[in-house]
């Protein structure tokens, strides 16, 4: 666990896809920084188990994030309940691996619903609302959003659409005093990538491709989202902040020596 500091007293946090891996770890963080935070996703007994750990200052809702108007629903009830919000963490996102001749209509129309459409409803809900408080936006986007896979085409389409969502956001919102940004994770050790952690031979050949040589935890990234939330990046805006042990660093060329 990283020991960076940050206070975010009397602030409202919504973090989506909050009720487990990354998300999970952010409410932590967030939680742990004094805020109150609202926790988002669509299956209700993995919200309740996050929210034993979150504590009373955490709340949860419902929501699938690729239903527009259920989005601005939520939206509109933490502003109901809180009169405020501060910080919105576009984190829910779904992975779909496989080359494009496998990927079904309906992989793609689900990928795109919650990776893309998701993040669509949640910034025309909040920015309006980040304004009126001055807060910031953090969307987890991926290295993936930053240059292809192999077999995972249209994962990186919607990250790369997130990506420049983020960009051009950022744009037209710093002039509004909200500053849009994002960060960038490699391999991370939550459940949807468990096929690769668990698997010895499969994981030593990621972790050859991490320079700092092992894959990232949770609390890698999750101080590096308040960072981006914090009046300590308050000049930063519209970066996709690679969190990658310098992964991206790499041309992608194998290693000689
Ligand atoms: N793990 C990695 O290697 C890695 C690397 C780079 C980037 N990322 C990104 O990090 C973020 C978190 O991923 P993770 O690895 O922590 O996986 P995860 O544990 O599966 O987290 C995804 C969360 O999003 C929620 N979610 C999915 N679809 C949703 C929808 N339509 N509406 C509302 N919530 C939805 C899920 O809850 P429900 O299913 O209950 O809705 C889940 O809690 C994602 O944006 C992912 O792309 C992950």
């Amino acid at each position: 666990m990283s020991n960076a500091t940050f206070d975010f007293t009397g602030k409202v946090v919504l973090v989506t896809g909050g009720g487990s891996g990354i998300g999970l770890q952010i409410a932590k963080d967030f939680v742990r920084a004094g805020a109150d935070v609202i926790i988002a996703g669509r299956t209700r007994s993995r919200l309740d188990a996050a929210l034993t750990e979150l504590g009373p200052r955490a709340t949860a809702t419902t929501v699938d994030i690729g239903d527009g108007d259920a989005v601005r629903e939520v939206v509109a009830a933490i502003i109901g309940r809180h009169g405020r919000l501060d910080v919105v963490v576009s984190n829910a996102a779904s992975y779909i691996p496989g080359d494009i001749t496998a990927i079904t209509p309906a992989d793609w129309e689900q990928l795109r619903r919650t990776n893309i459409d998701g993040f669509f409803h949640l910034a025309q809900a909040a920015l309006p609302e980040l304004a009126r408080t001055g807060g910031s936006f953090v969307a987890t986007s991926s290295v993936s959003g930053l240059r292809g896979d192999w077999g995972s085409a249209i994962y990186n389409a919607s990250k790369g659409a997130v990506s420049l969502f983020v960009q051009a956001l950022a744009l037209d919102w710093g002039a509004k005093g909200v500053r849009v940004n994002a960060v960038a994770p490699s391999i991370t050790n939550t459940e949807p990538v468990a096929g690769v952690t668990g698997d010895e031979a499969l994981r030593r050949q990621f972790e050859a491709r991490v320079p700092l040589g092992r894959i990232a935890e949770t609390d890698d990234i999750s101080p590096v989202v308040l960072f981006l939330a914090s009046d300590a990046a308050r000049y930063v805006n519209g970066v996709i902040l690679p969190v990658d042990g310098g992964t991206s660093a790499s041309t992608g060329q194998a290693r000689a020596a």
